[in-house]
Parts: C-alpha cells; structure tokens; sequence
C-alpha cells in the first residue's frame, strides 16, 4: 500500500485514538471484571493480580487493531489460541468477556459505528478462542 492510500486509510488503532485510548478500555474492561457479580465466572478463571493481564492486552490489542505490534517485540508470536487452552472457553466464557468489553467500550465512549466494528471483531477472535463443545 502507497504512503498516499495509508494516509486516506486510518487504522483502528487510530481511530480508536491510539496507544492511551486502548490503555484505558483495558482498564475499564478489567475494572469491570473485577467489579461486576455477572463476570464473577471471567474473573475466577484470570490471575488474582491483574497487572501483567492489563498490560498483556493493551499490548496486544495495539498490534490487533493496526497499531504498533507492541507484545510481539516484548512476547513474541501470540499463539492466542493455544495459551487460552487452559481455561475451560465455552458459549457462556465468551459471552461474559465479550459483555465485559462491550460495556468497556460503552463507559470509555467508543463511538457507536467504531463500537460495532469492534464488537464483531472481538467476537470473532473470541469465538476462534473457545475450547468446550457448549
Ligand atoms: C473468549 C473468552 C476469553 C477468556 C475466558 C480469556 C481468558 C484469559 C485468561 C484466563 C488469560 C490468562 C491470564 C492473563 O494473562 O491475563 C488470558 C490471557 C490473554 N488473553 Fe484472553 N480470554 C478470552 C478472550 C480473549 C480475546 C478475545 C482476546 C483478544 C482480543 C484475548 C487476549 C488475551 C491476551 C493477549 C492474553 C495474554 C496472553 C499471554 O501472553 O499470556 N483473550 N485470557
């Protein structure tokens, strides 16, 4: 792609609003984990300390939406699916997260047609994660 087509293309990583605006949905993604009785099944599953989870994801996620490929140069290659094998992922797993970042977006204001497009795509990669057959 020509400098030209990437300046007329923003990434969602840009639209988003960079690196900070990510930082901040992860926190309030995991704030929520903690603090809302309908992800309590999500958050037994997590370490009890969140830190490294924090900043997993939002390095993770700069890379994801085009920005920065932030965990791969501290973590190398993801392997989402295989690190996620140890958490038993069925249809509820995926839901509870997926309510989890909805609302997260929701609180830090995503703006509803970039908030569609990230639903479906976490969806997505959501899905891909499951490992139970319910
Ligand atoms: C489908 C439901 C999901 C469940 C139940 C789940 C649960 C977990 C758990 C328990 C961990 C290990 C603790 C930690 O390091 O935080 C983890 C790690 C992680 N998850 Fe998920 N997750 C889900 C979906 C996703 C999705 C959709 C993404 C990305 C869009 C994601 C990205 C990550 C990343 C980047 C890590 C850190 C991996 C590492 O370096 O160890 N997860 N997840």
């Amino acid at each position: 792609m020509s400098d030209l087509e990437n300046q007329t293309q923003p990434t969602l990583f840009d639209e988003i609003g960079g690196y900070s605006k990510i930082k901040e949905l992860v926190d309030r993604f995991y704030d929520l984990m903690e603090l809302e009785s309908q992800f309590a099944e999500l958050r037994k599953v997590h370490p009890i300390q969140l830190d490294s989870s924090r900043e997993k994801l939002t390095m993770f996620l700069s890379g994801w939406t085009g920005g920065p490929n932030l965990y791969i140069e501290k973590y190398g290659h993801p392997k989402l699916r295989a690190r996620h094998l140890p958490y038993p992922i069925n249809l509820e797993m995926r839901d509870q997260w997926l309510r989890c970042m909805g609302q997260a977006m929701n609180d830090v204001q995503i703006p509803e047609p970039l908030w569609e497009r990230l639903l479906k795509a976490f969806f997505d990669t959501a899905d891909w994660m499951r490992n139970q057959a319910n």
